[in-house]
C-alpha cells in the first residue's frame, strides 16, 4: 500500500479518510496538480506549484502553504514511496475548500483538505513509440473556465469515456470548430512544418508539458505558432501530439478511424520526444532533493 499525505500527516492510502461533508466530494469546490517525478527527482515541479497557486488564486481559496512547505510535504511523499521497482511516481495533489455544513456559498472558517498520493508512470511502451496511439474528436462541453485545473471533470470523463468505447485513447476537444485540447492533454499540430497548438484562452488549461514542447520546438528550429486550430486542419494535418505530464508527448497516428498523414509517428514527433526524454535526464542529474525531515 503506498503512502499518502493527508491535511499534515504521512499515512498508508487506505487509512485516509474523507468527511462526507468534504465540499470537494460534494461540489468538486477543489484543485488540483498532477507532477511527475523520475528517479526520486521531480520534473518542473516550480512550473506546477505556480500553477497550483494560480488555480487556488482563481477559486479564492487561500494556498494553505508556500512554495517551500510544499516542497517539503512533496519531498517527504516521495522518500516515503520510494521503491526500485517503481523509479517513477506522479505525484496527486489536490486541495479542496474543506468540510463544512453542505451550502454552495463558501462557509466562513474552514481549514482547506490536502490530499497527495503516488502512482507509478510507466515508459512509453515500445508499441506506442512506433505505432503511435488513436484519438477520437468529441464535442468539448466543459465549463467555461478550463484554465483553472478544478475537480470538476465530468465533461472530461464522459469524453474520455467516449474514446475508450471507440477504441481510442483520447479525445480531442472540438468548440465552434476549433480544438481546445484533450480530455486529460493539449494538443499540437504540424502544418507544413510549423508546430500550431491553440491559445491559452480560458477554453484550455495552460499545461506545463505544453510549455515544455514549445520551448523544445522552438530550441530544435521548428517554426511555432499559438493559434486558433480548426478542427478541419486536423484532416490535413502532418503529425498531431497531445501533451500532459504522465503521458509526456504522444503521437496520434489514427483521428475518428482515419490515418494522420502516413499513420506513424512523425519526424518531428521523433525529435521533440527524444528533446523531452533529455530533458527529464537533465533534471534528474542537475536536480538536489532536500534533505530529509529533520536535518
Ligand atoms: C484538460 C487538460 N489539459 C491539459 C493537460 C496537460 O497538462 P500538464 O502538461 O500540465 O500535465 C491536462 C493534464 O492532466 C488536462 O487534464
Amino acid at each position: 500500500m503506498s503512502i499518502a499525505y493527508f491535511n499534515g500527516e504521512y499515512l498508508p492510502l487506505d487509512a485516509v479518510r474523507i468527511s462526507p461533508l468534504d465540499r470537494g466530494f460534494l461540489f468538486g469546490d477543489s484543485v488540483y496538480e498532477v507532477i511527475p517525478s523520475y528517479g526520486g527527482h521531480f520534473f518542473l515541479l516550480d512550473q506546477h506549484l505556480q500553477r497550483l497557486t494560480r488555480s487556488l488564486a482563481a477559486i479564492r481559496l487561500p494556498s494553505p502553504y508556500g512554495p517551500t512547505q510544499w516542497r517539503e510535504r512533496l519531498d517527504g511523499l516521495l522518500q516515503r514511496n520510494a521503491d526500485p521497482a517503481t523509479p517513477d511516481l506522479g505525484i496527486y495533489l489536490q486541495v479542496t475548500r474543506g468540510v463544512a455544513p453542505r451550502d454552495h456559498a463558501f462557509p466562513g472558517e474552514v481549514r482547506p483538505t490536502v490530499l497527495a498520493m503516488v502512482s507509478p508512470i510507466r515508459p512509453l511502451p515500445a508499441t506506442t513509440r512506433r505505432q503511435g496511439i488513436a484519438a477520437v474528436t468529441a464535442p468539448d462541453q466543459r465549463w467555461a473556465r478550463c484554465d483553472i485545473k478544478a475537480t470538476t471533470l465530468l465533461a472530461n470523463v464522459l469524453a474520455r469515456q467516449a474514446a475508450t468505447e471507440q477504441g481510442a485513447q483520447e479525445a480531442i476537444l472540438l468548440r465552434d470548430g476549433h480544438v481546445t485540447e484533450g480530455a486529460a492533454s493539449n494538443a499540437f499540430a504540424v502544418l507544413e512544418g510549423v508546430v500550431v497548438t491553440p491559445p491559452l484562452t480560458a477554453t484550455v488549461l495552460p499545461g506545463v508539458t505544453r510549455s515544455l514542447v514549445l520551448d523544445l520546438a522552438r530550441n530544435a528550429g521548428y517554426p511555432v505558432c499559438e493559434r486558433d486550430l480548426a478542427a478541419s486542419e486536423l484532416q490535413r494535418a502532418d503529425e498531431i501530439w497531445l501533451t500532459s505530464s504522465t503521458r509526456e508527448v504522444l503521437p496520434v497516428t489514427r483521428l475518428d478511424d482515419h490515418p494522420v498523414a502516413d499513420g506513424r509517428p512523425g519526424p518531428v514527433w521523433q525529435q521533440i520526444h527524444a528533446a523531452y526524454q533529455h530533458a527529464k535526464s537533465e533534471a534528474h542529474t542537475s536536480a538536489s532533493m532536500l534533505p530529509p525531515e529533520g536535518m
